[in-house]
């Protein structure tokens, strides 16, 4: 293999906080210590497909690091492998395979290897291009910190951040009216947000998706605080969470996504069944995008930058194919492919889930009741 001279970086799927902070550390890493040239690609693997690539200097890279979103613009529909491309008569969309087009851009760049920053979604999509011989280090985003492999993603902890801080604002209004009230966290199908920010925001009630919600129990847990003088209860509840025996509540499908499923509601539908059975007022509010949005916090920060910092090194040694990881406090690397289609969940003895018990948390099952 000849030595790498050019790298191309994207940043693929949802954005979260810190995207700017990686591009900024693998650009100057590169340029300053390593003599190699840095290549944007827009939109995630969109840029690729298309064909929209431009040159990042140090310059262009200075002064984005506490900066949310990213500079280089991002998609979470790309998937070169199935591609919208046309739509049949009866408006369904027709796909095809954009692979070698990807191939061929990345060629016509004289890129040698590609840095994509991004999640579990990006990671899969990456897989066809890695067999068609291109060479990818990727580093894990997700505010979701359910990519397989890393202790932690960048964007999670400032997501953490923003959801802990609204649970504290929702405290007060609901002691205020003596009311119930849910607060739906983002997390498809791993509720580290909800957990950690229930826990860091003192939530009488945390539902994950991991753990099914009994809605006897939660009454109970509310019941059982309105015995000891608690009249107000606070409920965090990851959109991905479900009642036992029931589905996920889906908000909209977009069919142009490889992912088409956006989840939304299920607080909306735990508050209603919750007024009705404890006749006590209820009130929703749903985080959304505010939780990807806007500055970084410091941790994510330095996160992104050992990150991207490594990244920059691994390639320059001539590395290919492999994934940047925090493991036990240490950043290190793991092939690519360990990471695609997994996903890492909250597992049922982690000592988070013991503590949260432990402080007469209800985690929406009877295991949670005291009494
Ligand atoms: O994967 C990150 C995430 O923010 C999820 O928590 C959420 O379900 C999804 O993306 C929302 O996607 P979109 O930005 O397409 O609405």
């Amino acid at each position: 293999m000849p030595p790498t001279r050019r790298i191309g970086l994207f940043t693929g799927g949802g954005d979260c906080p810190g995207l700017n902070a990686v591009i900024r550390a693998v650009t100057k890493n590169a340029i300053l210590n390593h003599g190699l040239e840095v290549v944007g690609i827009e939109d995630g693997l969109l840029g690729l497909i298309e064909n929209r690539c431009r040159p990042l200097s140090f310059n262009d890279v200075s002064g984005i690091l506490q900066f949310g979103g990213t500079i280089l613009g991002s998609s979470n529909k790309a998937n070169p492998r199935r591609f919208p491309t046309a739509r049949n008569p009866d408006g369904s969309l027709v796909f095809s395979d954009m692979t070698e087009r990807c191939v061929e851009h990345a060629r016509a760049h004289r890129i040698d290897a590609i840095v994509a920053i991004g999640g579990d979604g990006t990671m899969s999509a990456c897989r066809a291009l890695v067999e068609r011989g291109l060479n990818f280090i990727g580093v894990p985003k997700s505010i979701d910190n359910d990519l397989f492999g890393t202790d932690l993603t960048f964007g999670f902890l400032t997501a953490v951040q923003i959801a802990s801080d609204a649970l504290d604002r929702v405290h007060t209004t609901a002691s205020s009216h003596g009311r119930i009230m849910v607060v739906e966290v983002m997390g498809r199908n791993a509720g580290w947000i909800s957990l950690y920010s229930g826990l860091a925001g003192g939530a009488d009630v945390i539902l994950i998706p991991e753990i099914p919600y009994d809605t006897t129990a939660i009454v109970r847990a509310i019941e059982q605080r309105a015995a000891r003088g608690r009249k107000a209860t606070i409920i965090c509840i990851a959109e991905g969470a479900k009642p036992k025996g029931g589905l996920q509540a889906v908000g909209r499908i977009d069919p142009s996504s490889p992912d088409p499923v956006r989840l939304g509601g299920i607080g909306a539908m735990l508050a209603g069944e919750l007024e009705d059975r404890t006749g006590q007022e209820t009130r929703v509010t749903v985080l959304g995008h505010v939780q990807r949005g806007g500055t970084p916090t410091a941790a994510d920060r330095v996160l992104a930058t050992e990150f991207g910092f490594h990244a920059a090194d691994l390639l320059a040694s001539g590395a290919r194919n492999r994934l940047i990881v925090r493991q036990d406090g240490r950043i290190t690397d793991i092939d690519i492919a360990d990471a695609a289609d997994k996903q890492r969940l909250i597992p049922s003895d982690h000592s988070m889930l013991r503590a949260a018990r432990a402080v007469g948390t209800c985690m929406g099952d009877e295991e949670s009741l005291t009494e």
